[in-house]
């Protein structure tokens, strides 16, 4: 029996009151982004497994450990995505999006799957707010990105988080970063867990970011990226730090960042949140991703923010929320004519985008008006065969008593109505987000 009463392990559910501030949060991510010139995607959220072994990697700890994969009964071997970038871009790829021209920006808001061990800011249904540009080699196109996402912590009201950079360079000059990460770490061989020995060999810098922490000790003392650099990724890292700097960012370098998915080149960040001690989103380049999925040669860069840590990032930072009327107008009635008055203004309420409702519980006058004040509606009207007759009833405001009588047919109706809710209209209560 509990089994069908629990949500499975490391997910959540949203409900009203959480939901409403979700929608709040997830609008400023879209607008900041469409701002920016980004226009949704929405892919499916499963996939052939082989598009993540072969976009994410297979020596991350996303692909050797944390995919939910199966096979269908058609005997596809599908996976749960466990991150956004892969579908956006076999569906950019497959639906030829590079066709309107370069740069293709998208941006997503999903939910992704990963087996992982749940706990504080750590789930297996996990949800990212990302954005992904196809196209733009030039280091401004990361500093767009960034900026875009620095913007929308900024508007929400974040003000603990911070940026840390690094660039982790292109093929050419990791050979030789890859040689001296794999004379060290054999040197420390006895030192590392078996995930980490085998990947000695297929992939040292995967090493880097694991969460053993005998491995990290290790790791510590690994040769940095940052000194193997070639010329022309040098020089775009520069360019990024310059365009941030001028821009009024605070950034810090970390040479030892590398994130933990196999398609990152050149510019890598994250947000780290001071106080709550993880990262909410990061990202970079990915400039060999698609010829790697099937396509040309095309540069690419983009984020992922977890919405579920910047939601915990919210609360812990006491952020308030703006309260959203659920209710402009409840409209009480005696009757079943008034019933049906009732529901023709609604409708005409509805039309003009105004919340309002009615009873639908069958609940006598005064429980209705109790009622009416439990869900903060600002105005309520009684209808009875009175006001019926006189085609006139009283609008009242819940929050000062005062009442005024408006019309209750047609045109007037609304008319009267918007009159009588632009005077009581309370500017003072603006949301920190608009
Ligand atoms: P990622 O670093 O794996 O990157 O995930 C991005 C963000 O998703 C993390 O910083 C974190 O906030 C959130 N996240 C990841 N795993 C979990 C989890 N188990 N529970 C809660 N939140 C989680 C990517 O996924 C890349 N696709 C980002 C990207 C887009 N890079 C370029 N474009």
């Amino acid at each position: 029996m509990e089994l069908i009463t629990r949500a499975p392990k490391g997910t959540v559910d949203l409900v009203p009151g959480t939901s409403e501030k979700w929608q709040l949060v997830e609008e400023v991510f879209r607008s900041e982004a469409e701002l920016n010139g980004f226009a949704e995607i929405r892919t499916p959220v499963f996939e052939h497994t082989e598009l993540f072994l072969r976009g994410v990697g297979d020596t991350t700890d996303v692909v050797e450990k944390q995919m939910y994969t199966f096979e269908d009964k058609g005997g596809r071997s599908i996976t749960l995505r466990p991150e956004g970038t892969a579908g956006a871009v076999r569906a950019m790829l497959e639906n030829g999006l590079y066709n309107a021209g370069y740069p293709v920006k998208l941006y997503y808001n999903t939910s992704c799957y990963r087996y992982e061990k749940p706990q504080a800011g750590r789930l297996r249904e996990l949800h990212q707010f990302g954005v992904e540009m196809f196209g733009a080699a030039e280091p401004v196109a990361d500093v767009q990105v960034i900026a875009l996402a620095l913007s929308a912590f900024k508007r929400l009201g974040l003000e603990d988080v911070g940026l840390q950079l690094n660039s982790i360079g292109c093929p050419e000059c990791r050979k030789e970063y890859h040689k001296a990460l794999k004379e060290y770490f054999t040197a420390h061989k006895e030192e590392l867990c078996d995930t980490c020995l085998s990947r000695l060999e297929r992939n040292p810098m995967r090493i880097l970011d694991c969460k053993s922490p005998e491995c990290q000790a290790v790791a510590k003392g690994a040769p940095k990226i940052t000194d193997y650099l070639c010329e022309d990724c040098r020089a775009h890292f520069q360019k990024v730090q310059d365009y941030l700097t001028a821009m009024g960012v605070e950034f810090e370098v970390d040479p030892g960042l590398v994130r933990g998915l196999d398609y990152y080149t050149r510019t890598v960040f994250e947000f780290p949140s001071k106080s709550l001690g993880f990262a909410l989103g990061g990202g970079g380049r990915y400039d060999g991703l698609v010829e790697e999925i099937g396509g040309k040669p095309t540069p690419g860069l983009g984020f992922g923010l977890g919405l579920d840590r910047i939601m915990m990032a919210l609360e812990a930072q006491q952020v308030e929320f703006p309260q959203l009327p659920k209710c402009e107008m409840y409209i009480a009635t005696m009757g079943e004519e008034a019933q049906k008055k009732a529901f023709l203004l609604l409708d005409e309420l509805h039309r003009c985008g105004i919340p309002a409702d009615t009873d639908l519980c069958g609940r006598g006058l005064k429980a209705q008006m109790k009622y009416a004040g439990k869900i903060g509606a600002k105005f309520t009207m009684v209808l009875g065969d009175n006001e019926l007759q006189e085609g006139k009833a009283e609008m009242k405001n819940m929050k000062t008593g005062e009442k005024r009588k408006i019309a209750i047919s047609g045109e007037d109706f609304i008319n009267d109505y918007v009159t009588v809710s632009t005077e009581a209209e309370d500017f003072s209560q603006d949301g920190i987000f608009f």
